[in-house]
């Protein structure tokens, strides 16, 4: 397995935007398995299956094809059985379904799978919520990338405004909160800053300054 690079966190921290930087400039490809985890949740809202019916949720991860590739352009799509569904993956009901079917072990184990085969082929950087506990535990480098969460319900709102939809900070938080625990306090594979992963607040820090914090370590 080649060196990759694994950045978890919470939702909303910057992740996706610092691992993009990083890819761009180091020529490799990025991998959003958090959009993996959001197709999961539109294949279940297309089944017409409850997000938190976990049983039938463990059993259509297995039945579903589920994946990952990569336009002229870079931008990365999520196939559903041979559907693109990389336009659906953005709601808040998708963030929340996401957030819900990651709670299935079935669902993660499949993930997982799926997400080392990318990382056995090349060297890739990839964020999620364990990428470096359990998807790739071996890799020297490992970054838990976070912010306050009221920093980072204020920069949601910002980009909201700035693309021209309306948008309550106050939701926004809450959303943010609820997501944070389901995260960090679901029983299997729960996201945590490892011992050996070296941890980026950005609070007070702009994308530029995180992304030369993880450099100066890769
Ligand atoms: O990164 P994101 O907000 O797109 O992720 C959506 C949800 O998917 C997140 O709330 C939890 C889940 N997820 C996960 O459990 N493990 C990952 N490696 C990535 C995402």
């Amino acid at each position: 397995m080649k060196q990759s690079i694994g950045i978890d966190g919470p939702a909303g921290a910057g992740k996706s935007t610092i691992a993009k930087r990083i890819a761009a400039i180091l020529g490799i490809p990025y991998l959003d398995t958090g959009a993996m985890y959001r197709g999961v949740a539109v294949a279940a809202k297309r089944h017409g299956v409850g997000f938190t019916d976990e049983e039938t949720i463990a059993k259509l991860v297995g039945e579903i094809d589920l994946r990952v590739r990569y336009t002229e352009s870079g931008e990365q799509h999520i196939l559903v059985d041979g559907a693109d569904v990389t336009g659906e993956l953005r709601t808040e009901e998708i963030s929340q379904g996401a957030s819900l079917v990651s709670r299935v072990p079935a669902v993660r184990d499949r993930m997982t799978e799926l997400q080392r085969e990318v990382a056995h082929e090349q060297r890739v950087i990839m964020d999620g919520r364990d990428i470096c506990t359990n998807v790739l535990p071996d890799t020297p480098y490992k970054f838990f990338v976070t912010a306050s969460a009221e920093e980072r319900a204020n920069r949601r709102y910002k980009q909201l405004l700035e693309s021209g939809q309306s948008a309550e900070y106050d939701t926004i938080l809450h959303d943010i909160i609820r997501r944070d625990k389901q995260d960090s306090e679901r029983a299997y594979k729960p996201l945590y800053c490892g011992a050996d992963t070296k941890l980026i607040d950005t609070t007070d820090m702009t994308i530029e300054e995180a992304v030369n914090a993880i450099l100066s370590e890769v």
